[in-house]
């Protein structure tokens, strides 16, 4: 269950998170719990997680591990401020950053080096949903980014499907329509990588999701979790949807 902060608080206000937050988690968590703020406010959400089994992760990196790269970080630089996770490849870096799929493969190849776990989104847009695009789309996209890694590197890795046209817009795709996009994605996993790696992987949804549908995602056997922007801000609102797994 991950929780995509994008640009939002400050230190202060994660420091306040966490302190709500921590408590509304009952006992030993299922799951696995990752946080993702803004960069500025990594260190002090690890270590208001310290003791705590929620991971920190970034929202972004770079490939190389120093140099000049002007506004970059690298996962190395992540992982000394105790990050574990990081997405990769979020759309919104996609649209707005210019990235593609071969940056997003070297920045997954970076993170593992880098001893992180990348989560690497993928997902179509509205027009390429509503022209029923959306599996090439899934397909392209593989293709050109995640079968680039090796067996070894898929094995620490994890995949978000978010279709473009759910993010933010309270518009999430129904459990049927996320579910058959996560065997896609599931098929060419287990294609490119067997079926032992087409089983462990881990597919998580995001799109909208809230505490009022998440109960529907979790039962469809193919979401294993899901990546939560908008309503992951509101700590009553995340813990709810960490509940549901
Ligand atoms: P949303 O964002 O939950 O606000 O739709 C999800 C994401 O972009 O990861």
């Amino acid at each position: 269950m991950a929780a995509n902060w994008k640009m939002y608080k400050t230190a202060s206000q994660t420091v306040a998170y966490f302190e709500r937050f921590r408590p509304l988690l009952q006992g030993p968590s299922p799951c696995d719990i990752v946080i993702c703020p803004p960069m500025l406010s990594l260190p002090a959400a690890v270590s208001a997680a310290s003791g705590s089994n929620i991971a920190i992760g970034g929202q972004n990196m770079y490939w190389e591990k120093e140099g000049a790269y002007t506004g970059e970080i690298s996962g190395e630089m992540l992982y000394a401020e105790g990050a574990s996770w990081v997405l990769v490849g979020h759309s919104e870096r996609r649209r707005l950053f210019c990235e593609n799929d071969s940056d997003v493969l070297k920045k997954a190849q970076a993170a593992i080096e880098a001893n992180l776990s990348p989560i690497i989104c993928m997902g179509e847009r509205l027009d390429e949903h509503k022209a029923g695009k959306a599996y090439d789309v899934l397909i392209r996209q593989f293709a050109s980014g995640v079968a680039g890694l090796t067996e070894e590197q898929f094995a620490k890795t994890s995949i978000a499907y978010e279709p473009i046209w759910a993010i933010g817009t309270g518009q999430t795709a129904t459990p049927d329509i996320a579910s058959e996009a996560h065997q896609i994605i599931r098929s060419e996993v287990e294609k490119r990588f067997g079926s032992d790696a087409a089983a462990a992987v881990r597919i998580i949804y995001g799109g909208s999701v809230k505490p009022d549908n998440i109960a529907g995602l979790m039962a469809e056997p193919d979401i294993d979790g899901v990546l939560v922007g908008g309503a992951s801000l509101d700590p009553v609102s995340f813990a709810k949807i960490v509940q549901a797994a």
